[in-house]
């Protein structure tokens, strides 16, 4: 199986995606690692299916892994838990050169990764995703965080993962709904960047899952390649859907919607913007909606939904501190820019219609 390569900066790693990798995960380790002590990090949801696969392949390759688990949810990436594994690493005799490994969704992604950079200054570690969301979007391009009651990723580190193993067989225990928001990104990355993946996605029964995630870790790691530390404004086009998006996860009070939920009525809010600011075909607007809606993700508001606090959160955004509206639209399938002449009236325009 060829890996996908990665490049960020002046690191190179690389990505295997395929079915069965969990189990070989302590070899492939084997080929770019020399420490022998661990730890695993996982949630409990996702150690429950596959921490001793994955226990049993490190120990058969000559590790020494100690496995920490966190309660599952957004909740765990804290300060409180990264010091709590730090910690736990400690007791197990872990040092400098021990290696972490994180195993589940971005939310063990992001602390996992995080607890790699602080821990003895910085350790190496793998990424081995569960989540398509994970799989896609957030174990690529070295960003990790945990949160603060001021913000989420509030508190975080540059730290690219060492390899990534991806098993598309872990899918399949994710529940529905979190899978769903997967294709979230996925849709995302085919409207701001490539016409032919939004194609075949019309076809939405006929996915061959492996090669459609690593058609994807290859866009979102062009744009990270590009734009190592989102400085140059490309890596902000992956920011598309977003900004509406945010504020609507910020608003949201009894309505939680997923954070892939969130971004779909974004993009659809997005899309009403690139109609008016940036030339975007009402007929292509129309083909990303109804897209959207065949996956299954929403693409109306919810009817007592409170709008005046999606605009009320967006004035908060940190993006949106110098006054300049930075916005990213869509002038045709496939493509994307910042535009700077999005007005808050626009985007107010934008979120009545939804
Ligand atoms: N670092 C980045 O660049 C980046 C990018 C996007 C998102 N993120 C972060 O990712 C997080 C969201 O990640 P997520 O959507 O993967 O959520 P998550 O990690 O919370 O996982 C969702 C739920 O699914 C469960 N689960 C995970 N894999 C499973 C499996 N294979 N089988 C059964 N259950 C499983 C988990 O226990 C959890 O309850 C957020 O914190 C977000 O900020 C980071
Ligand atoms: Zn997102």
């Amino acid at each position: 199986m060829t890996p996908i390569l990665i490049k960020a900066g002046q690191e190179e790693y690389e990505a295997f995606v395929g079915s069965r990798l969990l189990e070989r995960a302590g070899e492939l380790i084997a080929q770019k690692l020399n420490g022998t002590g661990c730890s695993i990090v996982s949630d409990e949801n996702v150690a429950a299916h596959y921490a001793e696969k994955v226990n049993r392949s490190l120990t058969n390759n000559g590790f020494r892994p100690t496995l920490i688990t966190i309660p599952p949810g957004e909740k765990s990436k804290s300060l409180t838990e990264a010091e709590r594994i730090c910690q736990r690493m400690s007791e197990a005799g872990l040092d400098r050169k021990s290696f972490v490994v994180a195993l589940g969704g971005g939310v063990v992604g992001d602390l996992a990764g995080f607890v790699a950079a602080i821990y003895h200054r910085g350790i190496p570690w793998v990424q081995m995703p569960t989540t398509l969301l994970a799989q896609v979007d957030s174990s690529i391009g070295g960003k990790t965080a945990v949160n603060t009651k001021n913000g989420k990723n509030l508190i975080g580190a540059w730290h690219h993962p060492t390899l990534i193993i991806s098993d598309t067989d872990t899918i399949e225990t994710q529940p529905a709904r979190e899978r769903r928001q997967g294709f979230a990104e996925i849709l995302k990355h085919a409207v701001i960047r490539d016409a032919e993946m939004f194609e075949m996605l019309q076809n939405v029964e006929q996915q061959d899952l492996a090669s459609l995630i690593r058609r994807n870790i290859s866009i979102k790691a062009s744009f990270v390649a590009a734009d190592e530390r989102d400085e140059k404004g490309e890596r902000a086009l992956l920011n598309f859907g977003h900004t509406v998006g945010h504020a609507i996860e910020r608003a949201g009070g009894l309505h939680d919607l997923l954070h892939g939920e969130a971004i779909s009525l974004g993009m659809v809010a997005a899309c009403e913007i690139s109609v008016r600011k940036a030339g975007l075909a009402e007929q292509e607007r129309d083909r990303i909606v109804k897209s959207l809606h065949s996956f299954g993700l929403p693409t109306r508001m919810p009817p007592d939904f409170a709008r005046e606090k999606i605009l009320e959160a967006i004035r908060f955004d940190k993006k949106f501190r110098n006054q300049a509206v930075r916005f990213v639209v869509t002038p045709a399938i496939g493509s994307a820019r910042i535009a700077t002449d999005v007005t808050m009236d626009d985007i107010a325009a934008a979120i009545k219609a939804l």
